[in-house]
């Protein structure tokens, strides 16, 4: 890695989940390293928030453009609410979904921690509170808030297991804290609160539905003043992109592509495929947005050029797992 100020070995050591994992994996990031860690949606790549040299190692790390801000991690919403302001509809939120699968962008406080190369010198800040056993201890151990973008290359497939992040980071990072699979297996919904009515920047592992429960009503769309900036990379057009071209709502399969299944339903020239995944033979999108990254990744590495998906309806889960497959058919 082309960075002098870090100490970052040939291999990266995968660290246990046990207390010397964790006190190990807490002392690198004090100390300004990079350490993936598994969170309840995808794996992070996690550098101390408040140190932008240790930022500045994600960017590098993930060769992420820097004009993306990244997410703030922290133990608790007492925590959260040091950082951001947050206002009625921010704190009901918080209320209602953390510990878990929500980021909310809010107003930074002036006396902020998170550092302005952490939030891309926006005037807001993203916060989460995540609900990973693991997450939760190496956030309390660390004492300060964590920043951590899904810990895979800019652009590419966001990784579910410690096996993921080193095939994308591996002599990159110092280290990855070893949690086994995530359990939601999709990134985080993120909801911005900036005085105006809540919007809905980014589906994901809290639905719809539920966001909808708590606010009395529908998160209104994104609209260009939520940020000053390009939107953020789980907002660009191609993102969490395969090798292979991504083929939506196929229903007839074309001879060597490999396919990706989703409930009972058997595309016609399924016979002719170079591989197949269900993703959820019960049609369960839970199940379904669990599996769904490593499955990609999966076909991807079965040589196919394309990777045809079979329809999947947008209820619940379905609108994060229908976004990011939307994201990774783009063109490139
Ligand atoms: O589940 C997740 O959210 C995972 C785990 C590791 O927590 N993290 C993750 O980070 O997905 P990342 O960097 O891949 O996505 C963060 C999203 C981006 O779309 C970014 O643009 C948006 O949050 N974001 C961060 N700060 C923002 C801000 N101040 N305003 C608007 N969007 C922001
Ligand atoms: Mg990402």
């Amino acid at each position: 890695m082309n960075d002098p100020g870090s100490t970052v070995p040939a291999a990266t050591p995968r660290l246990p989940p046990d207390a010397n994992g964790l006190a190990e994996a807490a002392a690198l990031l004090r100390a300004g390293e990079l350490v993936a860690f598994p969170t309840e949606t995808v794996y992070g790549l996690g550098a101390d928030a408040t140190d932008p040299a240790a930022v500045a190692r994600i960017f590098a790390a993930k060769d992420r453009p820097r004009f993306n801000p990244l997410i703030a991690h922290v133990a608790d919403a007492d925590a959260a609410l040091a950082d951001g302001a947050f206002d009625e509809w921010a704190l009901r939120l918080a209320e209602a979904f953390w510990p878990g699968p929500l980021t909310l962008v809010v107003p930074a406080r002036p006396k902020s921690r998170v550092c302005d190369l952490a939030r891309a010198g926006l005037p807001s800040v993203a916060l989460r509170v995540p609900a990973h056993p693991l997450a939760q201890a190496l956030l309390v151990a660390v004492g300060r808030p964590v920043a951590a973008p899904s810990a895979n290359r800019s652009g590419r497939v966001s990784p579910t297991r410690a096996g993921h992040v080193l095939d994308d980071l591996a002599g990159r990072i110092a280290a990855v804290l070893d949690g086994g699979d995530t359990p939601v297996g999709v990134e985080s919904t993120v909801v911005a609160c900036l005085g105006g009515p809540p919007r809905l920047l980014r589906p994901g592992g809290i639905t719809r539905a539920a966001l909808r429960a708590v606010l009395g009503h529908d998160p209104a769309a994104p609209e260009a003043a939520d940020s000053d900036r390009p939107a953020g990379p789980g907002m660009l057009a191609s993102h969490y992109a395969p090798r292979a071209r991504v083929r939506l709502d196929a229903v007839r399969i074309e001879p060597g592509e490999a396919v990706l299944l989703f409930g009972s339903g058997c595309p016609e020239g399924l016979e002719q495929a170079r591989a197949a995944l269900n993703l959820s033979p019960a049609g369960d999108a839970g199940e379904a947005a669990a599996r769904l990254f490593g499955a990609l990744r999966e076909l991807d590495a079965s040589g196919a050029d394309t990777i045809a998906v079979a329809p999947i309806p947008s209820e619940g889960l379905g609108e994060a797992i229908r976004d990011r497959l939307a994201r990774a058919a783009a063109p490139r």
